[in-house]
């Protein structure tokens, strides 16, 4: 049967790590898949991470398996990092939390609980999203359908023509927001927004599921979980996919979290009973070893406070590749086009430009970006900038 199976194209997003490994080019910048990159292009070990997974090494005594749900104490640590101050669900044990394998196992088991709960449920992302929403969303079967978010020409959030679309969601149906750091765009709704979308949530009634994959890559620990906490204390209902592949530097490591925010603590017990038994059903377990780098890093007050520190460096470093860039292209064209750049958030923007000046830019200059025009902005560094600019001004020509 397997003669009938032909090979597909490659991901949009893996598809460019691979052509830029391949690619012989020594001046080639990847500014493709979403990893955080140092000023020498590597991608390192957070020194907390390491001290964490060194202590960890020493202590751990087993490695029986840990179930479906994975750690407890994971469990309990992570939520406490989204959550912190957001109301009484932390308090009153309405948060049902799984340990998940990255994001995207969060994303997808979600997924699946949903689709059993509501069979005919829409989730409406963001255009655009993140790519691999669709096949996580959409092969558990749930359809999916967009609502207006960020015009590329002006480099701006279109929060009317949100509003409007989100006005017309049923009660049935689901929204999911990205929790900052946009994915593609950069592009992040202010506070005054998240407050406009909760109330218009809670008039609706229909369901908010948030994606935050990058916590304090954006301003802060803290700050970056605003939309998750407002809409924890606001709304009866919510489902969270937390990732610690960026901001812990684990993505090999796939540790994520869902958490499901429900109304009483009886229902949160009853919804890990699913999300059990859905986890058994795909994976049987998530795997152990980077949710416990994470507990015992956020058991150690001294650990917690310098990783902290350490993502802190992460998001200035940046925030000011941001403006450096803006300010290059600035010089390189005589107009402040890419302006809007310095301002977005985390580790993506758009440069807005078309797919084949994307490719030409790969072609000519070994400048790889994914196919929509996305750059990872922590791939550019001192050494690089002038040249990527060189080369996008070029091909802007
Ligand atoms: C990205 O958007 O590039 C990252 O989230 C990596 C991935 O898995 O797609």
């Amino acid at each position: 049967m397997f003669e009938k199976v032909s090979p597909l194209p490659p991901d949009p997003l893996l598809g460019i790590m691979a052509a830029y490994a391949a690619d012989p080019n020594p001046n080639k910048v990847d500014l493709g898949v979403g990893v955080y990159k140092d000023e020498q292009g590597s991608t390192p070990i957070f020194p907390s991470v390491k001290m964490a997974e060194a202590h960890l090494i020493e202590s751990q005594k087993t490695k029986v398996y840990v179930g479906p749900a994975g750690s407890p104490e994971f469990n309990r640590l992570l939520p406490e990092l989204i959550f912190a101050g957001a109301g009484s669900a932390l308090k009153e044990n309405r948060v049902a939390a799984v340990q998940t394998p990255g994001g995207c196992g969060a994303l997808r088991v979600a997924a699946e609980f949903l689709k059993r709960l509501r069979p005919d449920a829409t989730v409406w992302c963001s255009n655009p999203t993140w790519a691999n929403h669709e096949p996580l969303l959409g092969d558990a079967g749930l359809k999916l359908a967009s609502y207006p978010y960020y015009d590329k020409a002006s480099g701006q959030i279109l929060f009317d023509q949100m509003m409007s679309a989100l006005e017309s969601v049923p009660a049935e149906d689901i929204v999911l927001l990205h929790g900052c750091c946009h994915n593609p765009s950069g592009a992040d709704l202010s506070q005054d927004q998240w407050r406009a979308v909760c109330e218009l949530a809670k008039k609706k009634g229909f369901l908010v599921f948030i994606d935050i994959a990058y916590q304090g890559f954006g301003d802060g620990i803290d700050e970056d979980a605003f939309g998750v906490r407002l809409m924890t204390e606001q709304l009866p209902e919510l489902v969270v996919a937390s990732s610690c592949s960026k901001n812990f530097g684990l993505y090999r490591e796939r540790t994520g979290s869902l958490c499901i925010v429900t109304q009483e603590a009886k229902q949160a017990a009853a919804v890990v009973t699913h999300l059990n038994k859905i986890v058994r059903g795909i994976y049987s377990m998530p795997p152990a070893h980077g949710a416990a780098i994470v507990e015992t890093l956020l058991a150690n007050p001294a650990l917690k406070e310098q990783w902290i520190e350490e993502v802190a460096q992460v998001r200035n470093r940046m925030k000011s590749l941001r403006k450096a860039f803006a300010d290059t292209m600035q010089q390189r064209l005589g107009e402040d086009r890419f302006r809007f750049i310095e301002h977005q958030q985390g580790m993506f923007s758009f440069l807005g430009i078309s797919p084949e000046k994307v490719e030409q830019l790969q072609k000519q200059f070994s400048v790889y970006a994914a196919g929509t025009s996305r750059i990872n902005v922590a791939g550019l560094s001192a050494d690089n900038l002038d040249y990527v600019a060189d080369a996008v001004a070029a091909v802007l020509d």
